[in-house]
């Protein structure tokens, strides 16, 4: 049984820096898992880089346990995070207790992350931490409200809603949160939440003084020539390997020098 939720609290008591990445798939996660990478979120980002949708608001319960499934076959050891979907448990706190369950039944999740901050949100954090499922929070930008937030822009830059985000960590960090996402809030608000309570911060465009840092692997990988927010970093171009390698394998085929003498039987 691993013990991976001890272990990142541990990181966090001796300030070591947290690296989180997204995967959705096994194949991507076996290569994850050979790697020292902290933990792994499913996100619902899945909507956005998967299913080709706008948002993530289309992304079912369903699609996140098949899709945190194979990441957990591929990275058994790893800290697994799964997101709970929209509308899985803003109905009520019964119907997100259920779909909580059938994460944590359903797949080897280690922890379900939940989005915003509304009293549903906090009952719901304590009622799963009580039963034993850790819950991740998300503050900030919440894609799955992007609509009432007017599109992906900076949050907490007024006065009033930073001092709202500062009281809000600390309540779910009251309520048993054990980690908290902030998504593209000012560098001096990741740090002042960062230094208010007393769980990590996992930032996304939340600067450079949240506990860790967590990014959508193909925007880390280069998969995503479109997509160029401030805050990403792209490791590697992939998408010009894969154009090379397709178009590669294309020429080949047409010009018959694939399959080659040693691949055939
Ligand atoms: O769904 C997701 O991938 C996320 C990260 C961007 C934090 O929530």
């Amino acid at each position: 049984m691993k013990n991976i939720i001890l272990e990142f609290k541990k990181k966090y008591e001796e300030k070591t820096p947290i690296s989180v990445i997204t995967c959705y798939d096994y194949t991507f996660a076996r290569l994850f898992a050979q790697t020292e990478i902290d933990a792994i979120l499913v996100g619902d980002s899945m909507g956005n880089v998967i299913q080709g949708h706008g948002s993530t608001i289309p992304v079912t319960l369903d699609d996140i346990i098949y899709h945190t499934k194979a990441v957990c076959k591929g990275a058994p050891e790893k800290l697994v995070i799964a997101d709970m979907p929209f509308l899985s448990y803003q109905v009520s706190v019964e119907e997100g207790i259920r779909a909580a369950g059938r994460i944590m039944k359903e797949t080897t999740a280690d922890c379900v992350k939940l989005e915003g901050d509304s009293e549903l949100v906090l009952t719901l954090t304590r009622r799963l931490t009580e039963m034993g499922v850790p819950v991740f929070a998300h503050l900030g930008l919440t894609p799955q409200s992007v609509h009432t937030l007017g599109g992906h822009r900076v949050q907490g830059k007024t006065p009033e809603t930073r001092n709202r985000m500062i009281q809000k960590s600390k309540e779910l960090s009251e309520a048993g949160a054990f980690a908290i996402v902030l998504e593209m809030i000012p560098e001096s608000l990741g740090k002042d939440i960062t230094d208010a309570i007393t769980i990590p911060t996992i930032g996304i465009g939340a600067g450079r003084y949240s506990s860790g840092q967590v990014l959508v692997m193909q925007d880390l990988l280069g998969l995503n020539e479109s997509f160029n927010p401030k805050f990403l970093k792209k490791y590697v171009d992939l998408s010009a390997s894969v154009r090379q390698a397709v178009s590669e394998y294309h020429m080949e085929v047409v010009a018959r020098s694939f399959p080659g003498e040693g691949n055939v039987f």
